[in-house]
This record gives structure tokens, sequence and C-alpha cells, in this order.
């Protein structure tokens, strides 16, 4: 294949978008939508890819790899200029540039693969990717001579109102001949309605020169949606987000309902997990098979195992490994590692702490900074007392120890191997192997007290 480089523009603040943000770090399924675009363009393998930033740039610069080339727009004066100002950055050996914008991340990499072919067997000078819409409000229309070869690109505002009516529309993603590229956008000017410098200009200067453009017509219209304010950003998380629900079904993966589950590009999921409505997969999460996941479950970059249960829980930062049952209710806060055969029970908070095979904490407690070992069994209320207002400590709970109802767990303190500790206790003091802690005032009684204070009723 010829050396082919990619440019993304992505300067624009994009006003419509009503945000301090700059737009193309508006984020579609957790990726900022340049992030989908860059991805798009790597895996048609192109060998440079050079971003054009310009509105808060330094910020757009941060969220790219550092594979990625940026050249620098100082003022957006449109998308020709845009083009422009990327074109010293081109490697030496590339023959054939592809230009999309950072405003369309549904771009699929096979559609801009069959573009680039297309291109090549037609020889043309330039190629444009297009499609038809039935509402082609917002787009550049595409002109077409009775030959088929594309004449010109209007924009909406300059169009008239028969042009207005055409219902193929430009992506915004297009393939060129290097050298036709570079000689077009020094002819482009900006005498339109909106004094800006249009790329989609140079097809006037393509059609007078006799370069012959092509018109590579896409199939699915929904994938260059272009993102210009808030709504049509909810629509390309909505298209993202099924496009992902549909490639892991396809995968072995059931989703009861599509319509309230959320799952992130980069989430793995292994066939035969069932993921209950109302549920969130996020960022960098996989998630092995047979589990249950849901209903109305949040987990953000997790590792968990096979055969799990988990249920109106929400997860971050942890591990967690097979046969276990979370929720409902449970919340697991970074950097916990839960083993196997592990209960969390409701009204549990988890936080940065290991909890070993068959460890149970069933309800309404707090595991923080802990070290539970195996077969520990966490009673009803109990409490990790992590932080002295200053620092936080570290509990731990050998092997086989039972912990009653109720009792705190003042920190920095070890329960060892076996030992029981009485329901209601505060510990302060490690307890050794197979002992009893206990720590309660003794109980007394107080005979007749309620017939002498004349409480009794009947
Ligand atoms: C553009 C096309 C239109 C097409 C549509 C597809 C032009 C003139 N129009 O319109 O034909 O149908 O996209 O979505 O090209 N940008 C810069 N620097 C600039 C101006 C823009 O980097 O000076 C970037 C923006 O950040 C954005 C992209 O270029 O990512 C497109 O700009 P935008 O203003 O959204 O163009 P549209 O009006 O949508
Ligand atoms: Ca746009």
């Amino acid at each position: 294949m010829d050396s082919i480089s990619a440019i993304i523009l992505a300067a624009g603040e994009g006003t419509r978008m009503k945000s301090s943000l700059p737009k193309v770090l508006h984020k579609v399924c957790g990726k900022e939508m340049i992030g989908h675009v860059v991805d798009a363009v790597r895996e048609t393998g192109v060998t440079q890819t050079i971003v054009v930033i310009g509105y808060k740039g330094e910020m757009v610069k941060e969220v790219l790899g550092k594979e990625v080339e940026t050249a620098y727009q100082e003022k957006q004066l449109g998308t020709g200029h845009a083009v422009k100002v990327a074109l010293p950055a081109l490697s030496e050996s590339c023959d054939t540039v592809i230009v999309l914008y950072g405003d369309t991340p549904l771009v699929r990499p096979s559609t801009i693969k069959a573009l680039i072919a297309y291109h090549n067997k037609g020889g043309y000078g330039a190629t444009v990717l297009t499609v038809k819409v039935s509402n082609p409000q917002g787009y550049g229309r595409i002109i077409r001579d009775a030959g088929g070869h594309i004449t010109g690109i209007v924009e909406e505002r300059d169009a008239t109102p028969e042009q207005k009516g055409i219902e193929e529309i430009n992506s915004g993603i297009y393939c060129f001949d290097r050298r036709c590229l570079v000689e077009g956008i020094q002819s482009l000017r900006n005498d339109n309605a909106q004094g800006e410098y249009y790329l989609t200009d140079i097809v006037e200067f393509f059609k007078n020169r006799g370069i012959i453009i092509g018109g590579f017509t896409g199939q699915d219209p929904e994938e260059i949606k272009g993102v210009n304010d808030k709504y049509q950003l909810a629509e390309a998380q909505r298209a993202l987000n099924h496009r992902n629900l549909v490639k892991l079904m396809d995968e072995g993966v059931i989703i009861e309902d599509p319509g309230t589950t959320y799952i992130d590009k980069d989430v793995a999921i292994a066939a035969d997990t069932r993921i209950m409505p109302g549920t969130y997969i996020e960022g960098n999460t996989t998630i092995g098979s047979d589990n249950v996941i849901g209903p109305g479950t949040r987990i953000t970059n997790c590792s968990i195992g096979n055969g799990n249960e988990i249920q109106f829980s929400v997860l971050r930062d942890s591990d967690v490994g097979n046969g276990c049952r979370i929720g409902p209710y449970a919340h697991i806060r970074p950097n916990s590692r839960i083993d196997n055969d592990v209960r969390i029970g409701n009204f549990v908070e988890v936080k940065n702490s290991h909890m070993g095979n068959g460890s149970k904490a069933s309800h309404l407690s707090y595991v923080g900074d802990g070290d539970v070992g195996m077969g520990v069994n966490i009673g009803c209320g109990v409490v990790f007392v992590n932080y002295d207002g200053r620092q936080k400590h570290r509990t731990t709970i050998e092997d086989g120890a039972f912990i009653g109802c109720n009792v705190n767990l003042v920190a920095p303190v070890t329960v060892r191997r076996g030992a029981y500790v009485a329901a209601g206790s505060t510990i302060t003091k490690d307890i050794t192997e197979y002992s009893l802690g206990i720590e309660r005032g003794k109980q007394a009684e107080i005979k007749d007290w309620v017939i002498r204070k004349g409480f009794r009723k009947d």
C-alpha cells in the first residue's frame, strides 16, 4: 500500500455546544470524540496521523496518544485553512492524504478503507465520502454532473432553495492525492456567507483544472453524523452504545434491555454473562463468563471473573474473582481485591481492602483499609475504624476469624487466626489466635423499675 497520512481537524471551539470544553473533548461512550476518530484512522493502517488543534489546543493535545502529531491553527479561519496548517507536517513519503473532522466519532475503519480503495481504483485527484439522508439540514450538499462525478459542495448557508433539497451530503471525510491537495488548498478564498476558507471549495478548483473528483457513497448514514450540539452528542452516544451492545451480543453476551444498558467501547465481556437493565459498564473493564450483572449496577475499570452475581451496586477500580455475590446496594471503592466465593451484602462499603476466599460481610458494614483472610465472617454493622483524623491505618483479620455484630475495629489492629470478637466490642488491641476478644460493660438489671416509675400500661 502507498504511504497514507491522515489529517484530523479539531481546532474549532464548537460554539453550538455551549461549553467551556473544546467540542472534540466531549465524551461519547467514555471516550473523547477525537479519540474515536484517531482510533478509527489508526485501524485503517495509516502511517501518519496529524491532528489540527487550536481552541484550547493544549487540552486536546493531552488526550492524544504519543504517536499522534499535532499542528496548531491559531485562528479558526475555516476547514480549508485548518488543512493548510497541517500540510508542512506531512511526511515526505506520503502520497495519499485522508482528511477527517474530529466531530464525527461514529466513522468506521472499514468505511475509511473502502473510501481509500475506491479512490485508488478510480485514480481520482480527490474522493469525497458522501451519504444520502432524509434530513440533510446543516450539511454541505453534493452537486454531481451527468456522469456522476462531483462538481461542487454547497454549504447550507450558501445553498439555493433547490440545492437545499439535495439529499446527498458531504460527510467531511475525503481522500486526496497529495499533490492535488497541496495545490488546491492554495487556491481557496473566503468570499462566502461565513467569511471562511471552506475545504469544500477545493472541489471547484479541481473541476476547473479538469481533475476528476470521485464520490463514494457510504451505506450507513449514521456513521458520518457530525456532532455540533448537545442533542447530536446524545444521538452519537446512543448510536455508539448500541453498536457496542450489538458487538457484545454477537460475541454471546446476554443483554436483557439494550435501551437501558450502557457499555463503553473498550469493555470486554465473555459469553453467557447476563447484563440486566439499568447497568453501566465503563472504562477498562473486563468481565468473564456466566455472571449476572445488574440490574442497576455501575462498574468502572474493574476486572471481574466468572460466575458472580452483582446487583444494584457500584464498583470502581477493583478486582473481583469468581463465584461472589455482591449487593444489593454494595459499594466497592478503588483498589479493592475480592477473591472467590466472597459475599458482600446490602449496605456494605469496601475500600482499599482485600477479602480472601469465602469471607462474608453480609450487612451494613464498612471495610476500609482492611486485609481480611479466608473464611472470615464479618457481622452486621462492623466498622473498620481506619482514620484517626490525620492518618489512615490498616486492620488485619486472619483466616477463620469471626467478628460479631456492631464491632468497631480501631486500626491499626490485628485479629489473629480463628479468634472471635464479641458483639458490640470496640477493639483497640490485637487479639491472639483462637481467643475471644470482648469489650463491653457488664449487663445490669434493675428489678421492677417499670412498675415503680408508673410506666406499666396493662
Ligand atoms: C463541515 C463541512 C460540511 C459537512 C460537515 C460534515 C466545510 C466547509 N463544511 O461543516 O460540508 O457536511 O462538516 O460534518 O468543511 N475546524 C478546524 N478549524 C477551523 C474550522 C473547523 O479545525 O478553522 C474543525 C472543527 O473543529 C470541526 C471540523 O473542522 O471538528 C468541522 O467544522 P464544523 O464547523 O463543525 O463544520 P460543519 O459546519 O459541520
Ligand atoms: Ca461539524
